[in-house]
């Protein structure tokens, strides 16, 4: 298999490919920016919704034991940023160092990933109330998407970063991630 181009792109500009790749347009990022408040108003209720379930399953309940009324907080202000309306850099980093966070603690990549379910279920109820529904739904499925990539990557790079130490080099890391 031939190289990709992909493998020559590196931290920053990771976020970048990303970014672009999603296209997400001035009118969008409006869209969602209309809602915020709608979204903290709904918080709460996503919040009760997304660790009742995190609580219902023993294999993940072992991870937030004793803090979820602080981990309720966190995942309530990183659900307002979505309809912040600026998603530059600086929002595309503060998710990957949010991902690389559950990378520390050994959660397995599909709890967050599996529990995105529940945030696209309620950044959509969020969408509706905006003038122009479509657009903010639209636009919100994007930041969705942005963000389950975000969470993947904060995985890949820990685990292309240490292979890439065992076998010497990253090339060689990355072509036996494929075999
Ligand atoms: C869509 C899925 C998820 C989102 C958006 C999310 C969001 C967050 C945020 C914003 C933080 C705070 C990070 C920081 O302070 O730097 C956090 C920390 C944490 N999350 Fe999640 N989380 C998700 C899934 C999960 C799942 C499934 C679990 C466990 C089963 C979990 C367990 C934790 C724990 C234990 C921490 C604290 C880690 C520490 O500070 O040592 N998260 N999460």
């Amino acid at each position: 298999m031939e190289d990709r181009k992909s493998w020559n792109i590196k931290d920053e500009a990771i976020l970048d490919d990303l970014v672009n790749l999603m296209d997400v347009t001035a009118e969008e990022k409006n869209a969602l920016a209309t809602v915020k408040e709608q979204a903290q108003a709904l918080a709460p209720e996503l919040v009760d919704a997304f660790y009742k379930r995190i609580l219902a399953h023993p294999n993940t309940a072992e991870y937030v034991a004793g803090m979820v009324d602080h981990l309720r907080n966190t995942l309530q202000d990183w659900f307002v940023q979505l309809f912040s309306g600026e998603y530059g850099p600086e929002y595309v980093q503060s998710r990957l160092a949010i991902g690389k966070t559950h990378v520390r603690i050994g959660l397995p990549v599909r709890y967050p990933l599996a529990m995105m379910d529940v945030l696209i279920e309620y950044g959509e109820k969020v969408a509706v109330h905006s003038p122009q529904p479509d657009l903010a739904t639209t636009a919100f499925r994007k930041l969705a998407a942005l963000d389950i990539a975000i969470f993947n990557q904060a995985y890949e790079n820990t685990q292309l970063q240490h292979l890439a130490e065992m076998v010497g080099n990253e090339r060689l890391a990355r072509r036996l991630l494929t075999q």
